[in-house]
């Protein structure tokens, strides 16, 4: 398993990152042709710390425009790299981000409009490591390369010549691949040291979930969601990631027992269904994201002579205090349908504001022109999130989340953090507080992630 490159910020240089062409072999001997950051596939972990102001170049060596954001990152509409500020061919965009966030991991990609779905899909992605005074402090792996492992997992599809093929059928399920890679790589292996090993899960796919497991199915803690440490490490043996979202887990192998990390149908007796399961539209074989197919991902290999960090690991890694909802905070609800539908809802031909759309929000898809909401700055609200036509990971951004419920059950444990991207099969509600400013020039999104 290839390890992207650091890149960590030291003062006044900025950290460069640039958009070129280029050959990566995802299968072993096929030369693809790709798109990446300073390299022909994928970016370099940026490694920033909470406090710091980092100044980024984003030049653009591609032959059309592209618009980089970062997922993940709590810094004003400006900076936030949206659809409103793409880069032109042989352009270049310096920002300084102002980071001021706990630890989590993050990350970065396209979000030109029309195009982020090819853009990341053919190499533009990286990670974003944030650290704070909690991160360098907790007893938990955190030598990156060694025992905290980058995990950036994508399916893919190639032709006959090796050229990766990107289509998609409709717009509810989006690209799937029929091979799964890590770090850019099909068969990923890795050597890890005989003790914990923390993996930085990014599910940087398009449209496939995966529901996470070892192959001997042994308990591991998930210790962060997508905007930082969980109060308190959660033992489970499945996770499931959806597109956009960030999960920190540690695994246990000072037995000496190397494992494979694999994705498929849920093993355990009540399954994903039981902890999730609308019961609306539930039906026994409705998976979302094919979450049923299954795939060996990366086989981790235990090396008895790499220095390891041994268990158990800290009882309290983070202090999130849930604030209390207010009566007065407002709420603001959210609709995912395809318009097609409309006609149970009663809105006529006539009244639809797109003809030709296929998903929408609350009847309408993105215009670069509208602004949809306009929210008070550090003001807390209540969002609920439904969707009529399938499952979808709903991202905002700018901020990060507290989760109510899920299809009408009060947050798991395991997704009690912070979080900005979250699966709604039928139902989730969330606080919210933006902030940071974000103008109608340079306003945030708020998007389903296929
Ligand atoms: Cu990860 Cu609006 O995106
Ligand atoms: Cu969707």
């Amino acid at each position: 398993m290839p390890v992207p490159k650091l890149m960590e910020s030291s003062g006044d240089t900025p950290l460069e990152l640039t958009m070129g062409t280029g050959e990566w072999e995802l299968l072993p001997g096929i030369r693809t042709p790709t798109i990446g950051f300073n390299g022909p596939y994928l970016g370099p972990t940026v490694r920033v710390r909470d406090g710091q102001n980092v100044p980024i170049t984003y030049s653009n060596n591609l032959s059309e425009a592209v618009a980089i954001h970062g997922h993940g990152l709590h810094v004003p509409g400006e900076l936030d790299g949206g659809p409103q500020r793409e880069i032109e061919p042989g352009g270049s965009w310096s920002v300084e981000l102002p980071i001021r966030q706990q630890a989590c991991t993050s990350w970065y990609h396209p979000h030109t409009h029309g195009k982020t779905g090819p853009q990341a899909y053919h190499g533009l992605a990286g990670l974003i490591i944030i650290d704070d005074e909690n991160s360098e402090s907790l007893a938990i792996p955190k030598t990156y390369g060694l025992d905290d492992l980058p995990v950036v997992v994508q399916d893919r599809m190639l032709d006959g010549q090796g050229r990766l093929v990107y289509s998609v059928g409709d717009a509810e399920n989006g690209f799937l691949g029929d091979r799964v890679t890590v770090n850019g790589i099909t068969d990923a292996t890795r050597a890890v040291p005989a003790g914990l090993v923390r993996l930085r899960v990014l599910n940087g796919s398009n449209a496939r979930y995966y529901r996470f497991r070892f192959s001997d199915n042994r308990v591991f803690h998930k210790i962060a969601t997508d905007g930082g440490f969980l109060n308190e490490p959660v033992p489970i043996r499945e996770v499931v990631v959806l597109p956009g979202e960030r999960n920190e887990i540690v695994v246990d192998f000072s037995d000496g027992n190397s494992a494979m990390l694999v994705s498929g149908p849920s093993q355990s007796p009540s399954g994903d269904s039981g902890r999730r399961g609308g019961d609306r539209r539930r039906r026994n074989d409705w998976e979302p994201g094919r979450l049923t197919d299954s795939f060996e991902i990366l086989e981790l290999t235990v090396d008895p002579d790499l220095p390891a960090v041994r268990g158990p690991l800290p009882r309290q890694s983070n202090a999130i205090s849930r604030p209390t909802v207010r009566p007065d905070w407002p709420v603001r609800r959210f609709e995912m349908f395809m318009p097609e539908n409309d006609g149970r809802r009663g809105i006529s031909d006539s009244q639809r504001p797109d003809m030709d759309m296929v998903m929408g929000i609350n009847g309408r898809t993105m215009d670069m022109h509208v602004i949809n909401e306009r929210v008070r700055r550090s003001q807390w609200e209540r969002w609920e999130v439904r969707s009529l036509d399938g499952s979808h990971p709903f991202h905002v951004h700018g901020c990060s989340f507290l989760l109510l419920s899920q299809e009408g059950r009060p947050v798991s444990d395991e997704d009690a953090g912070w979080k900005d991207t979250v699966r709604v099969d039928d139902q989730a509600e969330f606080l919210v507080r933006f902030e940071h400013e974000a103008t109608d020039q340079y306003p945030y999104m708020y998007h389903c992630h296929i």
